[in-house]
């Protein structure tokens, strides 16, 4: 049984690999084809095309450079996190500065398809101990990804709160939502769930990258589905990681009943975090 057990775990890591290899060398491939048949266009035609044309190239070739160099970052911040040889750079920041910051940053991608994001308010969370520019990557993914799997028109909830000693954050969206059955799995490296695994999407580092950095605030982040339709993704992490136990005695719970999918991922006996319940996802936002 055990010896099946181990052999069922080593087959889904080989499959995960392959499902990356695959992924990662279109990921690789598209961009880098493209910079290379422009250039050469570039080349071929340095006297004959218009400026326009040649304008045209470069910023193919620029916008090809540009998500190699993500992904990229991405490999090499997750083998960092991984490593154990990230250094975090912790000071007091305005968690709420950070998720405006960030939603800024992103809103022209959400003008594209002209969704809305609405913040938490001023004041409900405490200043907080934190590496800044790595919660603003934790909050660029889960925005990026709302954004990404949410339907044209749709509204983005952010909210914020305080619980004792801790603080938590979560990113509700009324989009595709995820598979009960992939909650979890969806953090693993190169994991997509199977509602969004379309072989156009990325590569599947973001959460995995998330993760590790809530780890190394002594937090937690997960994900669940929304009543109404929809993901809720939330992390929490103290208020002060460098003076928290290292492993509270609260577990990450979605304790609104509302918005519980299951109790996965909660240490047998912990308190559950006490979050208010997530507000509904209503089919008439859409239409506002
Ligand atoms: N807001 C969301 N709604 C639905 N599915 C999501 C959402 N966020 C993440 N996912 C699922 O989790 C997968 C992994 O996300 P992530 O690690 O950020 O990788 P990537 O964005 O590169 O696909 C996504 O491919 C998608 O299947
Ligand atoms: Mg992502």
């Amino acid at each position: 049984m055990a010896l099946e057990e181990v052999y069922r775990a080593a087959e889904a890591a080989n499959q995960a690999k392959t499902e990356f290899l695959a992924n990662m060398s279109h990921e690789l491939r598209t961009p880098l084809h493209g910079i290379l048949s422009f250039a050469a266009f570039g080349i071929k035609k340095a006297q004959t095309a218009s400026r326009e044309d040649l304008y045209q190239y470069f910023q193919k070739i620029e916008r090809s450079g540009k998500s190699l160099l993500v992904l990229i970052n991405d490999l090499l911040d997750l083998a960092k996190l991984e490593s154990g040889r990230a250094t975090y750079d912790f000071s007091t920041i305005d968690l709420r500065l950070v998720l405006l910051t960030v939603a800024d940053e992103l809103s022209p991608l959400a003008a594209q398809k002209n969704i809305r994001m609405a913040m938490p308010p001023a004041g409900t969370t405490p200043p907080v101990v934190a590496d800044e520019t790595k919660i603003a990557q934790v909050a660029r993914n889960l925005l990026s990804n709302a954004i990404k799997f949410s339907p044209e028109g749709s509204l983005i909830e952010i909210e914020a709160g305080t619980e004792g000693s801790r603080v938590w954050v979560r990113v509700c969206d009324r989009g595709v939502g995820i598979p009960e059955g992939e909650l979890e799995a969806i953090f693993d490296k190169f994991i997509q769930s199977s509602k969004t695994r379309t072989g156009a999407g990325g590569t599947g580092l973001g959460l995995a990258i998330c993760r590790e950095i809530l780890a190394g605030h002594k937090g937690r982040i997960w994900a669940s589905n929304r009543p109404g339709g929809g993901s809720v993704f939330t992390f929490e992490m103290p208020i002060d990681p460098r003076t928290a136990p290292k492993d509270p005695d609260i577990a990450p719970a979605v304790a609104a009943a509302a918005c519980r999918s299951d109790d996965a991922g909660q240490p047998a006996g912990s308190r559950p975090l006490d979050l208010p319940p997530c507000p509904e996802a209503r089919l008439d936002i859409a239409e506002v």
